[in-house]
């Protein structure tokens, strides 16, 4: 490992919070920057050459650096604490990627540094949370740098407990732990172990949607870093079309360090599975249709379509958000003949951790993602489909299991879009409510890649396909159940557009696009060839 014995008085913040007028220079030069902040750019030459392109791409510049300025906070390629901290992952298929260097920024500063380094090299990068997106490149980069927000882990609760203060690397599980202290929550994931930054970005969608709406719906501020390495501070007022455009918009205008929420007084919920054999079927999907249309914020529900070696089961979720044991709202599923139940009032975290111990880190995974407009009889239909397309792949493979989960955006959650100012997700109220499948798939080996990313496809192509034909497809794909073949920004209709002025506003250079290449950008779908492939 080559070494530079760095000059550095990195200047403490690059803080440009209020200029709403932002933009980035036409001239600006990631190395005047960094030189601008004491970083001694000329024994670049000192150490690999006069002649040295520091630009060209190759990442042993950019891995120098970070490690020469940041030796406790760089982990190098093909190390075993490399290898210890790509287990992080939750989808083995990002963990068996093997990035030039991890950086473990601590600030906003630091961060900054981080997207300088990678400009002036040309050393492409991507950006981890929670580590819980599944498909390859999403938050890993073989060969590139992969900046893991770990060490971004405040909690802080303002002293009227009304906004907490989210560092961009938390899991959800701690920040849960550590609120419940204060009497209070906010808006997060439905599991312990993902990610604030990965859910917050894309949507997010919480128990608590029907009272709150989505995650990116309850942030009262963003810190964030762009492309030219400015720590801005995003709120409706400071920067109104970055903030609409980082409500939902995923990963292009920049990185997110903290997220200031909307929090609120919650103490324990009732909440547990009622599962039911498959021949209930139609005494359950009545029921559990009927909260398709409920007005009750304090209700959740959604219904896994599970085979449990060979058994073809319902499980449903009964949640409420206050600590009443058996709530009326959930009278009519409780009559149905019911196999097993653990609903019982507990607290959040309680719930959360059983979600993530549910779906443990390690396997291959992938997600894929539809949205419908309500009806019984389509999801009935999904149902039938899904058994008669994965019965001859069940069992088969090992360890796998497939997870279809049927859950509602109804029209009380939908408003709460609205919040804020509203944000850039296509879906209104009005239109409501609809049915989003997420078809979840878990495998253990590499093999079996094909034919089950195959099965996949094929059940949500069919799908869509009879959503098309009932005339109930609705061209939004969830990006944060999206898979890799899908177009998640395409689907996002006019607000498209919006999002790549914004995004060509704040960074025009395209870093999000091009230097940080993994997820959903705007340039189609993360992958167009392979098994999953129509
Ligand atoms: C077991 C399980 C349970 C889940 N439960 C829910 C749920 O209840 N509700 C729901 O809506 N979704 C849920 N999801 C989906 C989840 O929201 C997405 O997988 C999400 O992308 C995970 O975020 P992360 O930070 O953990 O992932 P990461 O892989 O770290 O990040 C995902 C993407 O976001 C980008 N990103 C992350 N942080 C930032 C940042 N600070 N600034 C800019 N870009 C950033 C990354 O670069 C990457 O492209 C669940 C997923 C799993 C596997
Ligand atoms: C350095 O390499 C990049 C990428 O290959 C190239 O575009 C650029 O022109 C090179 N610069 C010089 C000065 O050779
Ligand atoms: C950073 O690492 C050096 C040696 O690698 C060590 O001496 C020092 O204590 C570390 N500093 C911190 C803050 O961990
Ligand atoms: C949740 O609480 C129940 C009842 O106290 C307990 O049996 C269970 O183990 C807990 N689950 C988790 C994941 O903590």
């Amino acid at each position: 490992m080559m070494r530079f014995s760095l000059v550095l008085a990195l200047a403490a913040a690059v803080v440009e919070g209020t200029l709403s007028s932002y933009r980035e220079p036409a001239n600006f030069d990631p190395k005047k920057a960094l030189a601008s902040r004491g970083f001694n750019v000329k024994q670049l030459s000192t150490f690999f050459g006069a002649n040295y392109n520091a630009s060209s791409g190759d990442c042993t510049a950019a891995v120098s650096i970070l490690h020469s300025l940041y030796p406790n906070r760089t982990i190098v390629q093909n190390t075993p604490e490399e290898q210890a901290w790509s287990l992080g992952y939750w989808s083995a298929i990002q963990g068996e990627e093997t990035p030039a260097v991890v950086f473990q920024p601590a600030r906003a500063d630091e961060v900054s540094t981080a997207i300088l380094v990678s400009r002036w090299t040309q050393c492409k990068f991507a950006v981890k949370s929670g580590g819980h997106a599944s498909m390859k490149s999403a938050s890993n980069i073989d060969n590139g740098i992969t900046i893991d927000l770990v060490n971004l882990n405040t909690i802080q609760p303002s002293q009227d407990k009304k906004i907490v203060a989210l560092g961009a690397g938390l899991k959800w599980g701690a920040v849960y732990t550590e609120l419940a202290k204060h009497g209070i929550q906010v808006n997060g994931a439905r599991g312990s172990d993902v990610g604030v930054g990965g859910f917050t970005t894309g949507g997010g969608i919480s128990y608590f949607a029907n009272k709150y709406g989505w995650g990116c719906d309850n942030v009262a501020s963003y810190e964030l870093v762009t492309a030219s390495g400015s720590i801005l501070t995003v709120t409706p007022t400071s920067y109104p079309d970055l903030y609409k455009a980082l409500r939902g918009g995923g990963p292009n205008f920049g990185i997110v360090t903290r997220f200031d929420l909307e929090a609120f007084p919650q103490g324990d919920i009732f909440s547990g599975s009622l599962i039911y054999s498959y021949d209930e079927r139609a005494k359950v999907i009545p029921a559990f249709s009927k909260f398709a249309y409920s007005t009750d914020t304090k209700v959740h529900t959604w219904m896994f379509v599970l085979n449990l070696g060979g058994q073809k089961v319902f499980s449903v979720l009964n949640m409420y958000s206050s600590p009443i044991v058996d709530p009326p709202v959930f009278s009519e599923m409780r009559s149905i003949p019911h196999l097993s139940s653990d609903t019982a009032v507990r607290s959040l975290v309680n719930m959360t951790d059983q979600i993530a111990a549910q779906g443990p880190a390690g396997s291959r995974d992938m997600f894929w993602t539809h949205t419908f407009k309500m009806d019984e009889a389509f999801i009935a239909w999904f149902v039938d489909m899904f058994y008669a397309e994965t019965d001859a792949v069940q069992g088969k493979y090992e360890g796998m299991n497939a997870l279809p989960l049927i859950q509602f955006l109804t029209k009380t959650n939908l408003e709460r879009w609205g919040r804020n100012g509203g944000n850039s997700l296509p879906l209104r109220a009005e239109g409501g409510p609809y049915i989003n499948i997420i078809f979840a798939l878990m495998w253990k080996n590499e093999a079996d890649d094909d034919v089950l990313i195959s099965t996949i496809a094929r059940v949500m192509n069919k799908a869509k396909a009879e959503g098309v034909k009932r005339g109930l497809f609705v061209d939004y794909v969830y990006m944060n159940y999206g898979s890799e073949y899908q177009d998640v920004l395409e689907s996002y209709g006019a607000n498209k557009e919006v999002l790549r002025r914004v995004a060509e506003k704040y960074d025009p250079k395209e870093v999000f696009q091009k230097l940080r290449p993994g997820y959903f950008t705007f340039n189609g779908p993360p992958r167009t060839v392979g098994p999953g492939a129509s």
